[in-house]
């Protein structure tokens, strides 16, 4: 199965995927581009040092956001992409892209969906918004991706303890280092051995076989 991580950031969760990888727990799995839409993400560079093609793809280029989504689409394609996976991607994926890879697309959001998600909610706001609302648990989802913002079906989940003098910094790396980076290779490697069925718009993980 061909991968493509979509990025606009430093990569964290992309370096997890190709360490899952290399370690032999997302067997059958290839991560062969990374795409980001910002130039200076650092992603782009984890891309070069692991020798996958990456490719800067940023939407200033285009006509207008159709045109975005259908040289993005066309990219995957050329590239014969089984499994879209978002990491970090600041760009809401449109039509053309959603349609092509339909079940297809993962994401790895950082707090436990349905809290703290949707329009607005991304990076260190995620966490500033969890300081203050002064919940005690937070975490992270990995689900499918749909046409609403963070409401596909959910894959897999991860809860991580909020401390009482934590900062939106300290929190993320938390979430990144005891959530993100654990449930995002074992949601990929579920997909990839075909154990993830949705059954009305919930997943079930199938036993292995
Ligand atoms: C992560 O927190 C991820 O959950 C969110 O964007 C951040 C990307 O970080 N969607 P990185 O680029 O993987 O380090």
């Amino acid at each position: 199965m061909r991968a493509a991580v979509l990025v606009s950031g430093g990569g964290t969760n992309l370096q997890a995927l190709l360490d899952a990888q290399k370690a032999g727990q997302i067997p059958g799995v290839e991560f062969v581009l990374v795409i980001s839409n910002r130039k200076q993400a650092y992603a782009l560079e984890r891309a070069r040092l692991a020798g996958i093609e990456g490719v800067y793809l940023p939407t200033v280029r285009y006509e207008n956001r159709e045109e975005y989504h259908m040289a993005l689409r066309d990219l995957l394609l050329d590239h014969h992409i089984d499994v879209i996976l978002l990491a970090g991607f600041l760009v809401v994926l449109g039509k053309p892209v959603m349609e092509a890879f339909a079940g297809r697309i993962l994401n790895i959001h950082p707090s436990l969906i349905p809290s703290f998600c949707g329009d607005g909610f991304y990076g260190l706001k995620v966490h500033e918004e969890v300081l203050r609302r002064g919940v005690k648990v937070t975490g992270a989802t990995v689900h499918f991706v749909d046409e609403g913002t963070d409401t596909g079906p959910i894959i897999l989940q991860k809860a991580v303890d909020v401390a009482q003098d934590d900062t939106p910094e300290t929190l993320q790396k938390r979430v990144m280092e005891q959530a993100e980076w654990v449930i995002f290779p074992k949601a990929v490697a579920l997909f990839a051995a075909g154990r993830l069925k949705i059954e009305n718009g919930r997943v079930r993980i199938l036993e292995e076989e």
